[in-house]
């Protein structure tokens, strides 16, 4: 149920993820009347701003983050008047005693009663400080419906399995409970990621084939055309693994791969992705060698090489690109490959998942073309041209009787101008509900890195071991290509 009141406070409150994202986000759903009634934000960062200097900066950064569409000059300044600034160094813990009486007069201008959501945008370093610093102070308890406090945690969720032990054993099951820890991955925030739950599930015809006996192999691809930006800083420290594959890739696959839940909630939808990620098949050292392939981008054509962006350290051996071959220990995957790649400043950006069903088992007509259309793809384009394509073999108009490959083509646009919701404006928007059915449960999280971590002890532990080279702007390393060709196959490579 939307609370009447609840005050929202932003940690890493100047930082890129909150001007390009959450402000954005919550702009979004101001303007479509979609927050609590009494409703304030609360930017928390080191850098001395006042409320109205703060404010300020927000106004330009809606301007040029919200869609031109978007745009409303009077519901901009309504909504940025909500907005308020408190200058404070979220790992000094004396700091909090200052950050209490602060929530407390905000609580008294809007008339609400210490529901707070605090937002963990900062860098993960800070993420197991905050909430034992809330702690010490209070800030961590609910007080029944009126005193609601909850907490969202951005990813990556720990930075290894270790860590991620740490943050849910130690911190966060002693400072929040279970039900008051949203771990956001915004991907499950996308509506066409949302709608391979749907595809599956809501329809009788793909069910019967989604399985070993007619999949072929399954790719996920994740890539950009945009380097690190100013996130050199982060990145570095992070690499492609951390970044895009521990969580939005994973979760693909777990959307992929899962059983149906007995029920839409919580803990029915969570406990399936739970059993994907335990069922993913352990990587030995032999599989970490010949099955994922991290590649780092050069300068190529006026794009400059990784190592020379802003605060990346001039010999890193950060990965930018990687793709790998993954196996699912269940009944129903046992044997069927997923190829998985993501990388930064490749040709273009798109994420789709591309379903290979098995060919006929006899090839009774001739080719028209070099692809064979008796092996059908079911397409999920989740960015951009969102949409679904189904591809299959049709007769060759005129004489003899040769086949070609024909698409029958979904797209979201044809049904007319429905914005395609905003991924943080829904999951945002979700918590405030209480209902956390689209975010990252702690045993998911400690799964996941329980299969990630020894890719990052072996890459550690072996430092030669090898980071290709990719011109930026092309799809990364010719080992990559390898990589599936073991398929006898390609990367589909969206255009
Ligand atoms: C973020 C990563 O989680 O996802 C970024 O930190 C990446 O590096 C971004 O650019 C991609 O998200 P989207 O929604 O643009 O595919």
């Amino acid at each position: 149920m939307k609370p009447q009141s609840l005050v929202m406070v932003i940690f890493g409150a100047s930082g890129d993820l909150t001007r390009r994202k959450l402000i954005p986000a919550l702009y979004l759903l101001y303007k479509h009347n979609r927050l609590p009634e009494n409703f304030a934000i609360l930017g928390v960062a080191r850098t001395a701003f006042t409320d109205d200097e703060f404010r300020e900066r927000i106004h330009l950064q809606l301007l040029r983050f919200v869609k031109p569409e978007d745009v409303n000059e009077e519901k901009i300044r309504s909504f940025v008047s909500l907005i308020n600034y408190f200058p404070m160094d979220p790992a000094d813990p004396d700091e909090y005693l200052r950050l209490q009486p602060r929530l407390l007069k905000l609580d008294q201008m809007i008339g609400n009663g210490e529901n707070y959501i605090y937002y963990l945008a900062t860098p993960p370093s800070l993420y197991g400080v905050i909430p034992q610093y809330l702690k010490n102070v209070g800030l961590n308890l609910s007080k029944g419906p009126k005193g609601n406090k909850r907490i969202i945690v951005e990813k990556p969720f720990g930075y290894d399995l270790e860590s991620a032990l740490e943050l849910n054993n130690i911190y966060y099951k002693d400072a929040f409970r279970e039900d008051q820890i949203f771990r956001i991955d915004h991907y499950l925030g996308k509506e066409t990621v949302q709608n391979i739950l749907a595809l599956r599930f809501a329809n009788t015809v793909f069910e019967p084939v989604w399985n070993r006996n007619y999949i072929d192999y399954v790719e996920v691809t994740a890539v950009e055309n945009m380097g690190i930006e100013q996130r050199g800083g982060y990145f570095d420290d992070a690499g492609t693994l951390r970044d895009m594959v521990q969580n939005h890739l994973i979760q693909l696959v777990a959307l992929t791969a899962m059983e149906p839940p007995t029920a839409f909630n919580p803990d029915s939808f969570r406990d399936e992705l739970a059993k994907v990620y335990q069922s993913l098949t352990p990587l030995t050292e032999k599989d970490i060698n010949q099955h994922i392939i991290r590649g780092q981008y050069t300068a190529s054509e006026g794009r400059k090489a990784y190592r020379e962006e802003k605060d990346v350290a001039p010999d890193s051996r950060t990965e930018t690109f990687l793709a790998m071959k993954l196996s699912i220990s269940n009944w129903r995957w046992s044997g069927v490959p997923f190829y998985i790649r993501t990388g930064k400043q490749m040709p273009t950006k798109v994420s789709e998942i591309v379903v290979h069903f098995k060919p006929t088992p006899f090839p009774l007509f001739n080719c028209a073309e070099r692809t064979c259309p008796t092996a059908n793809l079911l397409i999920i384009r989740i960015q951009p041209n969102e949409g679904i394509v189904l591809k299959f073999g049709l007769k060759v108009p005129g004489s003899g009787f040769d086949v070609k490959q024909v698409a029958m083509d979904f797209s979201y646009s044809s049904l007319g101008p429905i914005p395609t919701e905003d991924a943080y404006a829904r999951l945002i928007e979700d918590c405030i509900l209480g209902d956390s059915t689209l975010f990252t449960r702690s045993d998911a999280v400690e799964a996941c890195w329980k299969y990630f971590t020894p890719v990052l002890e072996y890459w550690k532990n072996h430092p030669e071991s090898p980071l290709y080279g990719y011109p930026a702007g092309t799809w990364g390393p010719r080992e990559a290509d390898m990589l599936i060709q073991e398929q006898n196959a390609e990367w589909s490579n969206p255009c």
